[in-house]
């Protein structure tokens, strides 16, 4: 029967065009609402539910998600992980598809380019501590171009999880763990990957967002990956779901559903966040597809009862697109013939689908140019874009007795595991990059101090006693970090411990400086390290260009401009540790670790050292306008992070000790001056969300600071 309808469909069709008439689905010039009424109408409950589902094409490389390959990929299918790395192979699928289907609906090619697909920017977590959104903007327009010139239609980027754990080896892919900061990089990012508006989501280099983790997965409990969260609807208001409103304000077309369970109710299978949230209250037209088996983990998370039943549950959520576990394609049709999902559901989520590939022009072009390699990866300004960014990452976090900069005259010793790791600077989830790509700390310095001395063995040791200076590369490799990569101990290793402690004697015997370089994904616990070293500089993972990143600030021709985004404890002991925390009943000695440690971090949110020297003025109110000039008093030129923090002394939801809600980056040149000013919007700016996303203000007194200010100023509303 169902064949038989098909059939009489495929002869209309056919009528339609052998009458010279083409049909309304693919006139490009109609509207795209239109088109998509108009191709719904024409398929079957079969061709539908395809459109739902995502499988994987080529070798699968994420070795958290081995799974059974799709045996045949079926030509209706609505999308693709694509791990295929050349558009000629990408092209062959895609007309496979097209030819073979009936009504020839182009698939849609996913991918995780993360940052960047081939030119392999740094980190996200060290994007956010550049506090440019521009540069991650760009940083995102090179990886869409890259990505689209293989064929990818859609990026599982970026990741807006505000994660407050460094336990967690996620931190990485994310801005950090502030909701404000991670709102505005949520939304340069979007921007960055489909270009400033929905129309231009059609042009070429650009390609789909996906938000993602929706939500909450950044509250894993103590750091462990895949976990249940708990999370309070105020806190899930305040805290997790403005970075993904402000992501699909920027028009992001899709999210992915989390892995995590809310408080009872698993991301996946949220009906509340998916359909109330996302779809009632902010009206996102594109749609939701689920992570990895998400739909199948509803049965180990302890909601459904077999496959089945996971379906439904996500499905009747909102959840319209099926990651890999092809459990959509395998039940939905009985149970829209039990009853127990709606064909006007089913529609729906087609619709939202099919709506996504129109906007992506996916119809008008569904092959990809198949240009040479040198002609669409790696190019110069894609590399300069990542070293423009990589360079703004990097955060000095001490710099005792001016260690640094250190002048291209110095006799200079390169040490350390990270000195000429490659493959170290890529991060986790490189996309395509390729260690042969990356220029290393070893060749960006030496092309700055040519004498530099590379020791790598025992020499090491001896190396620090010779030199002026000792550069000590130190860190957690790449793989130590991302999915699935939880740890206990946020420490870097023993042996690594033991070489600076060897290393500092040596240097400090003689007088000489000693300057640790580190390589990693997330906050680490340096109180064993912090003593030791003369200078500290955080190099995350800097991607391609890492070296001459490196090189410039070690150089003193960049000064270092970055700052944290996430709170770096003095040991796993603190955490859960963040800046912005509500205040506590009790203060002074009371709420403090006995005898034990500090309650402040090592190095705060915000934290991170320049060459020069600013000297703010005391803030000045007219109105709602707040401005503050600050001078730079040396004689170098530097960026100043400007950062605006809130704080609401008595609110009947009481709010954190200071938030950020505004910042700005700016070059001041030696001995000048720049006045900076926060338009303060009461609502945007001092308003809170109570715990159903109601937003208001309170009138009433409210503090305003800038961190490296000294006085506060107060606002009464
Ligand atoms: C990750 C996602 C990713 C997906 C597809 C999952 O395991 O959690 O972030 O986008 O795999 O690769």
């Amino acid at each position: 029967m169902k064949k038989c309808f098909a059939y009489i469909i495929g002869l209309l069709l056919l009528a339609s065009c052998s009458e010279g008439k083409s049909p309304l689905y693919l006139d490009a010039s109609a509207p795209i609402e239109k088109r998509v009424e108009d191709l719904l109408s024409r398929m079957t409950l079969e061709e539908k539910i395809l459109q739902l589902n995502q499988y994987t094409v080529g070798r699968n490389d994420n070795i958290n998600n081995i799974g059974e390959l799709a045996e045949k990929i079926p030509a209706e299918i609505g999308s693709l992980i694509c791990f295929l790395e050349s558009p000629e192979d990408r092209n062959k699928i895609q007309r496979y598809i097209v030819e073979n289907s009936r009504l020839g609906i182009p698939c849609l090619f996913g991918f995780d380019v993360i940052h960047g697909f081939r030119t392999i920017c740094p980190i996200p977590l060290a994007q956010a501590a550049s506090w440019d959104p521009e540069l991650a903007l760009r940083g995102a327009q090179v990886a869409a171009r890259e990505a689209y010139d293989v064929g990818i239609d859609w990026t599982f980027s970026p990741m807006v999880d505000v994660a407050r754990d460094p336990r967690w080896g996620r931190v990485m892919e994310g801005y950090g763990e502030d909701t404000y900061l991670a709102s505005r990089f949520s939304e340069a990012t979007v921007r960055g990957y489909q270009g400033p508006s929905i129309e231009s989501l059609s042009e070429p280099g650009t390609i789909a967002a996906c938000l993602k983790h929706y939500v909450g997965y950044g509250a894993s409990e103590a750091g462990r990956d895949y976990v249940p969260t708990e999370i309070s609807s105020q806190t899930l208001w305040d805290t997790y779901l403005p970075p993904f409103e402000a992501g699909i304000k920027a028009g992001a077309q899709t999210v992915m559903s989390a892995f995590n369970n809310i408080s009872g109710t698993p991301a996946s299978a949220n009906r509340y966040t998916m359909t109330t949230v996302l779809k009632e209250m902010w009206n996102h037209d594109g749609f939701i597809v689920s992570d990895w088996d998400a739909v199948l983990q509803l049965k180990n998370q302890g909601m459904a009862a077999d496959d089945k039943d996971a379906t439904a549950l996500a499905f009747n959520a909102g959840l319209e697109m099926d990651m890999v576990d092809d459990l959509y394609r395998k039940h939905l049709p009985e149970l829209i013939k039990e009853g127990r999902v709606s064909m006007e559901q089913v529609d729906e989520s087609v619709r939202r689908v099919l709506r996504v590939k129109f906007r992506l022009g996916l119809f008008e072009k569904p092959y990809t140019d198949e240009k040479p390699a040198s002609e669409r990866i790696l190019l110069p300004e894609y590399k300069q874009a990542a070293l423009d960014m990589a360079r703004e990452s990097i955060v000095l976090l001490k710099n005792d007795d001016n260690a640094l900069p250190v002048s291209t005259a110095s006799r200079v010793a390169l040490i350390g595991p990270f000195a000429d790791s490659a493959e170290d600077m890529l991060g986790n989830w490189a996309g395509r990059g390729r260690a042969e790509d990356v220029v290393t700390y070893l060749d960006g310095l030496r092309a700055v101090y040519p004498s530099l001395t590379y020791v790598q063995d025992i020499k090491a040791v001896q190396a620090a006693s010779t030199h002026d200076v000792t550069i000590l590369c130190l860190g957690q490799k790449r793989s130590w970090s991302g999915e699935n990569t939880s740890r206990s101990d946020i420490r870097i290793p023993d042996i690594q411990q033991s070489l600076l402690r060897e290393v500092s004697k040596a240097a400090h015997q003689r007088g000489h400086k000693l300057v640790v370089v580190l390589t990693n994904g997330r906050p680490l616990d340096l109180s064993d390290v912090e003593p030791y070293a003369d200078a500290i500089v955080e190099a995350w993972h800097l991607g391609v260009m890492a070296g001459p990143a490196l090189a410039d600030v070690i150089s003193g021709a960049e000064s270092p401009s970055g700052r944290l985004t996430m709170t770096f404890p003095r040991s796993v002991g603190q955490i859960p540790i963040y800046y912005n925390r509500r205040s506590s009943g009790r203060r002074g000695t009371q709420g403090i670790y006995k005898d034990d440690m500090p309650i402040t971090p090592l190095y705060e949110f915000g934290h991170g050292l320049s060459y020069a020297t600013f000297e703010y003025s005391d803030i000045t109110l007219d109105g709602l306008t707040a401005t503050v000039t600050v001078k730079n008093t040396s004689s170098v030129d530097a960026k100043e992070v400007i950062q605006w923090y809130v704080q609401d002394p008595a609110s009947v939801i009481t709010r954190p000790v200071k938030e950020l809600r505004h910042f700005e980056k700016r070059m001041i040149k030696a001995g000048e001056s720049e006045t900076f000013t926060f338009e303060i919007d009461p609502l945007r700016d001092l308003g809170f969300v109570d715990s159903f996303g109601h937003k208001y203000v309170d009138p009433g007194e409210y503090v305003l600071s800038v961190r490296g200010c000294e006085k506060s100023a107060r606002l009464i509303l």
